[in-house]
């Protein structure tokens, strides 16, 4: 049924071959790696931890991601319509269409997180940020304001814009130029962290391994982050798979990929541990660590101001990649099924996307910070119900998908035969008993 295709896929608007995979690393490569994964190394053996990652990255990061890029370039279209029309069966249509939802959700409080990363670069270039040392009663007051909203209109009218151009000329665009400045910003500040007085004990807290700490919670924290970090489970890499060339190998953008997220997530933790210990700071995780911790940080070294400036752009750089490819996955489901021109289809999602998004911009200290539920905001409800629910379901679909329904899935990923055997062992045997172990502990169905 061709008629589900939607605007921009088939022959016309494509990705570049190394379009597609900038594309895909500015997805996977987020916040999740600058505020989640150098807690966790460091919580649970450094080193070790490292390397149970790293293998997890491999044995099942890597088979769901090609997996995911495969059904998108087989279906060429959205995460819910790629599923239908490669098993003629709308049923798998509707579990795919899970994925758009959870997609759509997690934009909606990421691009409120990434409103707050533009607002933290403003304060710390003009140098307001360090007016006073309390840096968490500032935060808590801006979350406390109406500004988040502000910010957060701001970051989605760029993510508009940006997909309106379509994916030659928006998305591949935005990423072309925003990466290289990606690395350019991580260079700089992972030398300014190890050349600090006191940097290498950080660095030996990172990356010294303790095996002891290696706990089947630790494995399965490792787990958990690979598919997050990856941006698995919620149809992005099969959205992005549609507009890729026939031509083009998926295993080989599967693995740049998959490599290019480790080497960001190792600098990330050369940036936050040395200078955390530099200054005997705790290093904690989520947005305490970079909007209260750190800033700490910036105001003791010289140049601080530059610094922190220029980390938040970083942190903003690493999430707009981000939020582009969530939002995109929305708006190429919703072309399919609506039948309205890109420009159209994209402002509309964004502004459902704005309102959706507000509760979470206000819940977290603001207007409607009263309101919690369960001892959670909505904020972290949204967090909680996407990451650990409907993420491990959409990556169940996948892993199964590709493993038993998918006819032609060797074809479309392009493995030699003993390749295949290798990829297809893991999606039936390995990738679904580990991804519900997660859920089962993500969600505290078990406990160690
Ligand atoms: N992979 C991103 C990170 O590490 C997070 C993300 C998840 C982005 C899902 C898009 C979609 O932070």
């Amino acid at each position: 049924s061709s008629e589900l295709q939607g605007g921009g896929k088939g022959g016309g608007d494509q990705f570049s071959r190394t379009g597609f995979i900038l594309a895909a690393i500015g997805s996977s490569v987020g916040l999740g790696n600058m505020w989640k994964f150098p807690y966790i190394t460091g919580k649970y053996g450094g080193a070790a931890f490292f390397l149970v990652f790293i293998i997890c990255l491999i044995i099942i990061g890597l088979p769901v991601m090609l997996a995911e890029m495969a059904i998108g370039r087989g279906g060429r279209g959205s995460a819910a319509a790629s599923f239908t029309r490669l098993s003629g069966k709308k049923t798998w249509g509707g579990l795919g269409f899970i994925s758009v939802l959870a997609s759509f959700l997690i934009f909606s409080y990421y691009a409120v997180v990434a409103g707050w990363t533009l607002h933290y670069a403003m304060l710390s270039f003009t140098g307001q940020l360090f007016s006073s040392t309390d840096f968490g009663g500032r935060f808590d007051s801006f979350i406390g304001s109406y500004w988040p909203v502000f910010w957060q209109g701001a970051v989605l009218l760029l993510t508009v814009v940006v997909l309106a151009a379509g994916i030659s000329s928006g998305i591949e665009r935005f990423n072309k130029i925003l990466i290289p400045g990606l690395v350019i910003l991580l260079i700089v500040l992972v030398v300014r962290s190890l050349t600090l007085e006191g940097a290498m004990e950080g660095v030996s807290f990172f990356l010294n391994p303790d095996f002891g700490k290696l706990t089947p919670e630790a494995v399965l924290a490792a787990l958990g982050h690979a598919f997050f970090s990856l941006s698995l489970g919620m149809g992005i890499m099969i959205t992005y798979g549609a507009y890729v060339k026939k031509q083009q190998s998926l295993s080989g953008a599967a693995f740049a990929v998959g490599l290019g997220d480790l080497l960001y997530a190792l600098l990330a933790g050369l940036i936050i541990f040395p200078t955390t210990f530099a200054f005997n700071l705790e290093p904690a995780q989520g947005p305490g660590l970079v909007f209260v911790v750190l800033p700490v940080a910036f105001e003791a070294m010289p140049l601080g101001a530059w610094f922190g400036g220029l980390f938040f752009i970083l942190l903003a750089i690493a999430a707009l990649t981000s939020a582009v490819s969530l939002l995109e996955v929305s708006v190429s489901f919703l072309m399919e099924r609506v039948r309205w021109g890109r420009t159209k289809t994209v402002w509309i999602t964004g502004i459902i996307c704005f309102i959706v998004g507000l509760p979470s911009a206000l819940s977290v200290g603001g207007a409607v910070g009263g309101l919690s539920f369960g001892g959670k905001s909505i904020f972290d409800w949204v967090d909680f119900v996407t990451s650990n629910v409907m993420l491990p379901f959409g990556g169940l679909v996948v892993t199964i998908f590709a493993g038993y329904i998918w006819k032609n899935a060797a074809e479309e990923a392009g493995l030699t035969a003993r390749w295949f055997k290798v990829w297809l062992f893991m999606l039936r045997y390995v990738a679904p008993i580990l991804v519900m172990l997660v859920f089962l502990y993500s969600t505290g169905i078990i406990h160690f």
